[in-house]
């Protein structure tokens, strides 16, 4: 920590750190800052990591940019356990359910949100999850979740379900705000923690740091393989073991049908003592964007689907189906020793950086002009989660179904979109409530001629709602139902 004072100070201090790395220029518009513009750009400072780091980033991730080396021809499937068992399975998931209440029950599950995205795709100005997005009651995501989670200490009679969130400096006021407004939707504050993220500078090319104005770096978060290093310099973890928790059931903001917390998915990692479980999903073609499930060395790790070989993605088993199915959605269960052990030496601890060559606007030290890029003029790095994969022991993969849990809101329009996800919410209520003997009328296209919405409140899954349901409801063309 920069223990100087004065502004000369300050400037001589930043200066020394940053001469030898080549990055002083951040420094061009210091003479001409205000006070509060110089305390500003120190703030952005403090939060780079170390000079000799930025300089090895620069280095091996901007001005060199090799693509990951992994020996293809090695590269196998990897195994998963299927969504519903077969018949010398069922008693092994009948078990794993009952563990994964049991451990609900005893507090020793936390759900993980991961929040700290910009969500440049969906082009909303606030935080991703305060978007409304459920079908009929217009509920954000982040209430969609918080129900969810109130949902589950009901429906198991269990004590408050701690709920970390991962935000990122830019959104966490807002964030925090947001909740309080809302009186946590029902939840203790306390049952709630928000932990900050770090961040990351873009690049120039030619590796030089990138001011957003003069008295500001462009910053953006490191990824969401930053929610590790995270939960341990917020003084998470600490607060997880003081809590007794031992499992983290990590999901994605954009993800309005992920089972937050899932007793088969948090029992079977459990009793295999996996560090790192996994749900995936059956890719809808070759080439859909998601990241591949493989196995090499006898270490499973996610290949993105931008670094998978076409001839590989294409590629039948000899039944006809695709060998490389299994795509990943981002829905984890890690043990929070294992991130313990991973991070307890913060120097050592890498998960590989993966850049991304974006439009970001800046200033031109030069010309002191804003520039406004019409195309891609910066490197923005980031690390990702299932990076950690390859590092756990036992880590376990289960498959999950799409029209069940994953719809994610990426675009304004399109694919991955609102209207999709809105869409996939009400289909799957659709389906929980044919499941439980009501009519749902279907146009001849087989989508249903209704929009419904369960509250996680009365149902998290098709079984509670089968379970819970006494009058059946009926339900005309065209209606909106919402189910409370
Ligand atoms: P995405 O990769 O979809 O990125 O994040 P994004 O920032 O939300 O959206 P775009 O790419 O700018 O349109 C997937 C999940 O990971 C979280 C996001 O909040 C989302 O839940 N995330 C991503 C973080 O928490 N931190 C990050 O640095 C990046």
């Amino acid at each position: 920590m920069n223990q100087a004072t004065t502004p000369n100070q300050m400037f001589e201090y930043w200066q020394q750190k940053l001469v030898p790395i080549g990055q002083e220029h951040v420094l061009t518009f210091w003479p001409a800052l205000t006070e509060a513009q110089r305390i500003d750009l120190i703030s952005d400072l403090q939060q780079l990591p170390s000079p000799a780091a930025i300089h090895e980033l620069v280095q091996q991730n901007v001005i060199k940019c090799e693509p990951p080396r992994i020996e293809m021809d090695k590269l196998q499937p990897a195994p998963y356990y299927p969504a519903s068992p077969g018949i010398d399975q069922a008693g092994l998931y009948a078990d794993a359910v009952k563990l994964g209440v049991r451990l609900i029950q005893e507090g020793k599950v936390a759900a993980l949100c991961v929040a700290g995205g910009q969500g440049t795709r969906l082009g909303f100005s606030g935080p991703k999850g305060v978007f409304p997005i459920s079908p009929v009651e217009n509920k954000p995501l982040f209430q969609l979740f918080a129900e969810y989670i109130r949902g589950t200490e009901l429906r198991y009679g269990t004590g408050p379900i701690h709920w970390f969130i991962m935000t990122s400096p830019a959104n966490d006021m807002e964030t925090r705000q947001f909740f309080a407004k809302e009186k946590f939707f029902g939840l203790r504050s306390s049952q709630v923690r928000f932990f900050t993220q770090g961040v990351m500078p873009a690049f120039s090319p030619d590796g030089k740091i990138l001011l957003a104005d003069r008295n500001h770096l462009a910053l953006s978060p490191d990824g969401h393989g930053g929610t590790l290093l995270a939960l341990r310099r917020t003084g998470s973890l600490e607060e997880m073991a003081e809590a007794g928790i031992e499992q983290i059931s990590y999901f994605q903001v954009d993800n309005p049908l992920v089972h937050c917390i899932d007793p088969l998915f948090i029992g079977l990692h459990a009793m295999k003592k996996s560090q790192m479980s996994s749900k995936m999903l059956e890719k809808v073609d070759d080439f859909e964007r998601v990241g591949n499930f493989t196995m090499i060395d006898g270490k499973v790790m996610v290949v993105e689907y931008s670094d998978l070989p076409k001839e590989l993605a294409v590629t039948r088993n000899p039944d006809g189906s695709r060998k490389f199915n299994a795509g990943s959605i981002a829905i984890h269960m890690i043990s929070r020793q294992f991130v313990e052990d991973l991070t307890a030496d913060e120097a050592r601890f890498k998960l590989p950086w993966h850049r991304a060559h974006k439009k970001v606007p800046c200033i031109n030290v030069n010309s002191r002009e804003l520039v406004e890029p019409s195309e891609p003029n910066a490197i923005k790095l980031e690390t990702f989660i299932f990076d950690a994969i390859p590092m756990a022991q036992n880590p376990l993969i289960l498959q999950t179904l799409r029209e069940e849990e994953f719809s994610p809101v990426k675009n304004a329009t399109g694919a991955d979109s609102v209207d999709t996800s809105r869409r996939d919410q009400s289909s799957r209520a659709a389906r929980w409530l044919e499941q439980a003997g009501v009519k749902v009328p279907r146009k001849p296209g087989g989508e249903p001629d209704a929009t419904i919405e369960i509250s996680p409140l009365f149902a998290v899954d098709a079984e509670q709602l089968r379970e819970k349901l006494r009058t059946m409801p009926e339900i005309k063309p065209g209606m909106q139902v919402y189910i409370k």
